[in-house]
């Protein structure tokens, strides 16, 4: 019986990292510049867009994103409740309304025709999540906001990689915002990555992104020396420093790699956990995606033992787990604040009840798989086929 505590989450790092960052340290230049312009460089070719923006958040980027919209006081934002909070805030910071509507039971993700029904005059803008990096049916959701002038802002935090239709996400929408939190298929630490083809929206998320200073950071102190500049909004300070891009660049060059070991992972656990079908559903999967299995969430939904049971009987096993995600109309500032009960929306609801997310990570080994799938079975009292 192993007794050393499987964690449900872990970054995984290729061991180039620490050199590279050294080398940064000790360039003396820390901050936003030549790695971060390398770094959005980089991203730029692997998603196959014209634009990137390197900064120090999903959340940031989404923020800005919203903000060179014009998305204001007064306007409604339409979104998923089945996400996290970031996405919702950033809607509140703008001032405008949280307008959600109920995923689609087939792939968790928000179901467009909701999405076309909350449409009012005031909606300015709609923030679709590909939940668990399965990516949105985005034909549809960009049909709803070319008909009606509505600009998608696509949550990508979980889909670096992904694809839809044989394309990258992030490469063909308004625009789409990573994240490379620790947990996420590739990381800096903390960052995010805005991809878009337009070249003024790239420009005004960028002032966004910097005080609305109408130059780069490493423009003023780099060679050039120019020390005029012109504040032209007011922007926050989202930018990526040099440190952290460098880990990203890193981390780029084995995305590939750490995305085709996941879904490796995932039909292992899709083939070993298919003698449970009467107890639990697998993720859900379309057939014009790529998915880059961010998160396994499995779902006990034909039996009375309970998602909490399963949490505690992995947690007794010494492995983690988790919940992705409590429906944002679920928590009391989303009640108090914008009107949300219990019951808004049922099939995220109906969902949420009895998810549960496995560990999936590159570095995870043939053992962990196991002994996890292992637990599983000895939860629902039945003999794992290994
Ligand atoms: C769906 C979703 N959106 C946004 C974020 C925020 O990402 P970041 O931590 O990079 O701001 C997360 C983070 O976990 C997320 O899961």
């Amino acid at each position: 019986m192993p007794d050393s505590f499987l964690q449900y989450c872990r970054a995984t790092l290729s061991g180039d990292e620490a050199e590279e960052v050294v080398k940064v340290i000790e360039s003396g230049w820390l901050t936003t510049g030549p790695n971060v312009a390398g770094f959005e460089k980089e991203f730029k070719e692997y998603i196959g867009c014209e634009h990137t923006l390197a900064l120090n958040s999903c959340t940031g980027g989404l923020h800005c994103a919203l903000s060179a919209l014009g998305v204001g006081a007064g306007d409604e934002v339409i979104t998923s409740p089945f996400t996290f909070v970031a996405s919702g805030h950033v809607i509140v910071w703008t001032g405008a309304k949280p307008v959600l509507v109920d995923v689609d039971p087939n792939t968790f993700n928000i179901d467009p025709e909701k999405v076309e029904k909350a449409i009012t005059p005031k909606t300015k803008a709609i923030l679709p999540i590909h939940f668990a990096g399965l990516s949105c049916d985005m034909d549809a959701l960009l049909d709803i906001g070319k008909r009606h002038n509505i600009p998608v802002i696509e949550d990508a935090a979980h889909a670096a990689g992904s694809e839809y239709k044989g394309k990258k996400v992030g490469s063909f929408g308004d625009v789409a915002v990573f994240s490379f939190y620790p947990t996420k298929n590739m990381t800096t630490g903390e960052g995010g990555m805005v991809t878009t083809n337009d070249p003024e929206l790239a420009d005004r998320i960028r002032k966004f992104a910097f005080f609305g200073i109408d130059k780069e950071v490493w423009e003023r102190y780099g060679k050039k020396q120019g020390w005029q500049y012109d504040i032209i909004l007011p922007g926050f300070k989202y930018n990526m420093s040099d440190v952290l891009a460098t880990i990203g660049r890193v981390q780029l060059k084995q995305l590939d790699r750490f995305n085709l070991k996941r879904s490796e992972i995932a039909d292992f656990y899709k083939k070993s956990l298919s003698g449970l079908e009467d107890c639990i559903s697998l993720p859900p999967e379309t057939a014009d995606t790529v998915h880059n299995w961010h998160l396994f969430p499995i779902r006990l939904d034909k039996t009375e033992k309970t998602r909490e049971g399963l949490i505690e009987y992995l947690t007794e096993k010494q492995i983690g787990s988790s919940v992705h995600f409590i429906p944002l109309h679920l928590f009391s500032y989303y009640q108090k604040a914008w009107g949300y009960k219990p019951g808004d929306f049922p099939v995220v609801e109906k969902i949420f009840k009895n998810i549960v997310s496995i560990p999936l990570y590159p570095g995870l080994t043939d053992g962990d798989q196991e002994r996890i799938v292992s637990a599983i079975y000895g939860f629902f009292d039945r003999k794992p086929p290994l």
